[in-house]
């Protein structure tokens, strides 16, 4: 099949890539020409593990490619893919320009297409939209003139984590396809045969809302064990115990049960607040979505004040920031803990400094990102673990000790044990242990 991705972002570009591996002709677009240079060379502009080498083979092999116009692509696409952003406004709704702005695009395209006899494209909606969303793109369609059987509109919502984005791709726990006719489920479902997944038909308001419900059960559970971990520190119970005996029973799941400084990242965060608008428009306080959100934002606010109520005099005393991706695998910082926290510190007074493996700059201003973790560590009275990259559990602590000031450790993510860093001659505090 012939695909058109309209927008080469997260999303676009690694569902571009994965279905061109999967052996469908992939053109992905978009409006920014300097992007698509870089694409077209084989560059990627974000961190994704296997996503450059999937997209060098395929620009090979001749299966992907890169262009502005849209007009190109889509010509002969038999389906075309909207991944284009919905970032949060002002009141936490979902910003839904970008989308409309394609449906128009695509609307624009096809009148130019318009005398060819049997047009038929299907639409698909891959970006998270508010529920009604596709019934907005047919209007628009159809009320650019374009007769109804010319197109369906379908909606696939994506349930890449970034990080593990290609191999969530190639290797999903279901595909959520709504549709309100036959022809253009079965074609969708063709896209992803060879994957043997466990494929989910549905209209497209109930495939919409899978994909809002589906992020703000994960953030609900975060909280949640955040929450339990908050009244675990004041009664003397470790988080890590509990959370790990309630994750054996299948009911709960042992996922997403790991207490720390609070969820961030560009989906999470936004997805529980346009949820609580999609709820609000609807006539429902969403109470317990709201909280979600609130116990999230007040984690980081808890953690910034154990550093502080530990250094009664914050003046001279410098924290170095260990993480600063929202979570590890990725160079993104969209409502990352470790930026609030930075900022949280030296607003205390704190001197700070900071380190990431994939993240070269601290972004906020007057902290200097250190080029190498003990760099970071140097001369500080302590270490504020934040984002759990693997490569800081295997630190050499024995150097680390040795560098740093004070051997003081705030463990934001309950990555490193704590009975061997006492033992290793670090004063330990995690989150809810
Ligand atoms: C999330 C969902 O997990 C994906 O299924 C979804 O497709 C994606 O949003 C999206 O809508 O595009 P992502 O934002 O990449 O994926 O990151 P997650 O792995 O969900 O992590 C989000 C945040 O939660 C991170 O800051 C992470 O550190 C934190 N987290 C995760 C916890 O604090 N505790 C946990 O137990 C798990």
């Amino acid at each position: 099949m012939k695909i058109c991705v309209i927008g080469s972002g997260y999303v676009g570009l690694v569902t571009g890539a994965c279905l061109a591996n999967l052996g469908s002709h992939v053109t992905c677009v978009d409006k920014d020409p300097e992007k698509i240079e870089s694409l077209s060379a084989g560059h990627i502009h974000f961190f994704e593990p296997g996503l450059e080498e999937m997209v060098k083979f395929n620009l090979k092999n001749g299966r992907i490619s890169f262009t502005s116009d849209l007009d190109r692509a889509a010509k002969d696409a038999d389906v075309i893919f909207i991944a284009v952003g919905t970032p949060p406004k002002r009141d936490g709704s979902a910003d839904i320009s970008s989308v409309v702005r394609a449906a128009g695009d695509i609307a624009k395209t096809m009148k130019k297409l318009k005398s060819r006899k049997g047009l038929y494209k299907i639409i698909v909606n891959k970006s998270t939209v508010p529920v009604g969303m596709g019934d907005i793109v047919t209007k628009i369609l159809k009320r650019s003139g374009i007769p109804g059987r010319s197109f369906s509109v379908v909606s696939n919502p994506e349930f890449l984590s970034e990080g593990s984005a290609v191999s969530d791709f190639m290797n999903p726990d279901r595909i959520v396809i709504g549709a309100s006719d036959t022809k253009a489920f079965d074609a969708i479902t063709q896209l992803y045969r060879s994957l043997n997944a466990h494929i989910i038909f549905t209209d497209i308001k109930t495939a919409e809302m899978i994909k809002y419900v589906s992020n703000s059960f994960l953030a609900t559970k975060i909280s949640f064990v955040n929450e339990i971990a908050n009244i675990c520190e004041r009664i003397g119970v470790d988080i890590t115990a509990v959370a790990g005996a309630i994750g054996l029973d299948q009911r709960i799941g042992k996922k997403f049960l790991n207490a720390g400084v609070g969820y961030g990242g560009s989906c999470l965060p936004k997805d529980v607040s346009a949820l609580v608008n999609v709820a609000k428009n609807a006539g429902y306080r969403a109470q317990l979505l709201k909280g979600v959100n609130e116990i999230n934002e007040k984690q980081i606010d808890r953690f910034a004040a154990r550093i502080r109520a530990y250094f009664p005099g914050a003046a001279g005393k410098k924290i170095a920031v260990l993480g600063i991706a929202f979570k590890p695998g990725t160079d993104d910082i969209r409502e990352a803990p470790s930026i609030k926290l930075m900022k949280k510190l030296k607003a205390m007074g704190f001197a700070v400094s900071c380190f990431d493996p994939a993240v070269k700059k601290s972004h906020v201003p007057g902290i200097t990102a250190s080029e190498d973790v003990y760099c970071a560590l140097k001369g500080c009275d302590a270490a504020a673990f934040v984002t759990e990259w693997p490569q800081f559990k295997q630190l050499n602590f024995e150097l680390a000790r040795n560098t740093m000031k004070k051997p003081v450790i705030f463990d934001g993510r309950n990555m490193l044990n704590p009975g061997v860093m006492r033992e290793q001659g670090f004063k330990y505090f995690g989150v809810g242990r």
